[in-house]
């Protein structure tokens, strides 16, 4: 599967602008603040129908316009698939596959595999665990729409039930029998979702150190581990156990939504104890395991988009990556890089096409 040709349309920096692309490699050059990293955030807007980078829709149009159409042309098995989200101030969001909108935008999630390694990555070092999660979620949602769905479903009678606790604190009132009912929904949904995670991540984590020990040529050992509330009992014990407590702080206090995923090394944690450099290579590692995953669950090579990833590496992880990444396991591979002359000395010693893009 590759992306052919893009066009945009009053999307962030850019006006009116067409590119069109290698089925192996592109590489966007410039200068710091010419679009390089944008253009690599319009081809994720076409897998994920939104920003990496920039979470309020309408900050993704241009300043002093209505709106924006990223247009992109792509090839997948054999067909033309032509994806277009556009939006306009005011409106809705659109995401339309071969001049159809889709209705949920959840649908289309996976049509486009795709794994982006980018500098705003840190967050998931340095933020709180929703960062964490919403990376397992991504990770699992883009092969499994039955998970998905749960985890909105989940998520919505969650938002209920602490409505629900707040209201109750509020009115002096108190009435076990509605609570009961989100009880047993966040059970129903939140179950699987938990089952899916352990499975996902007995999958994913040998996948993981794998792409870290090749990296770091063995330097030092990673690790993940989940952390979740239902390993101790399950959900609905779990809520009724806790009950007292969620009633005094109007919140449900535990669940999936609490999970978490602790980022290791040596069997300390990275965010404390991990260099620069190391925690870059942990990152890497991380969104190349997300790659192998996605590839071996939908039998397609995702697009890799790799945003400023030389810097902070020392030459003998640059070169590591890049002979990991000259390999017929990956597909198309967008890269973004301040200087021109380095991209081009390393995208020559892979052996495949490549194409440089000069913003
Ligand atoms: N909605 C918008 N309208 C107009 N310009 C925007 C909008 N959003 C972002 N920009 C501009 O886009 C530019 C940043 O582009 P981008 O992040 O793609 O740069 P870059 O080429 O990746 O730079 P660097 O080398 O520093 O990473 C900034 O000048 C910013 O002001
Ligand atoms: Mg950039």
């Amino acid at each position: 599967m590759f992306l052919n040709r893009l066009s945009l349309v009053n999307y962030k920096n850019f006006e009116s602008s067409t590119f069109d692309f290698d089925t192996k490699i592109n590489c966007f050059v410039g200068s710091n603040g010419i679009g390089k990293t944008n253009a690599l955030d319009a081809i994720y807007h076409l897998a994920f129908g939104k920003s990496y980078f920039n979470p309020v829709a309408t900050q993704n149009i241009r300043h002093g316009e209505e709106f924006f159409v990223v247009d992109g042309q792509f090839e997948k098995n054999e067909r033309d698939e032509k994806i277009i989200v556009s939006l306009k101030k005011g409106q809705k969001k659109v995401i339309k596959r071969n001049g159809k909108a889709y209705e949920k935008f959840s649908e289309h999630i996976g049509f486009i595999p795709l794994v982006i390694i980018s500098p705003a990555d840190r967050d998931l070092i340095s933020e709180g665990s929703d960062v964490r999660r919403k990376f397992v979620d991504s990770v699992i949602s883009q092969s499994d729409k039955a998970y998905l769905a749960d985890l909105i479903k989940y998520n919505k009678v969650l938002s209920q039930r602490n409505a629900l606790l707040k209201y109750f604190a509020a009115n002096n009132t108190y009435n076990a029998d509605t609570l009961d009912v989100y009880n047993e929904q966040l059970k129903t949904f939140g179950q699987p979702v938990f089952k899916k995670r352990v499975a996902f991540l007995e999958t994913f984590i040998p996948i993981f150190k794998e792409r870290y020990a090749t990296i770091s040529n063995s330097h030092e050992t990673v690790n993940l581990v989940y952390k979740s509330d239902l390993f101790e009992s399950d959900l609905a014990e779990l809520l009724q156990s806790n009950l007292a407590k969620d009633r005094a702080i109007q919140y449900t206090s535990v669940g999936i939504h609490k999970d978490d995923l602790l980022f290791k090394i040596d069997d300390y944690p990275i965010k404390k104890f991990g260099s620069q450099g190391q925690q870059k290579s942990f990152l890497i590692a991380l969104k190349l395991a997300q790659f192998d995953f996605i590839k071996q669950q939908s039998g397609v090579p995702p697009i890799l988009l790799l945003d400023d990833i030389f810097d902070k590496l020392d030459e003998n992880r640059v070169a590591q990556i890049i002979s990991m990444v000259d390999d017929a396991h990956f597909g198309q591979i967008f890269i973004s890089d301040t200087h021109a002359e380095r991209t081009e000395n390393v995208v020559k010693q892979i052996h495949q096409s490549y194409k440089i893009i000069k913003l």
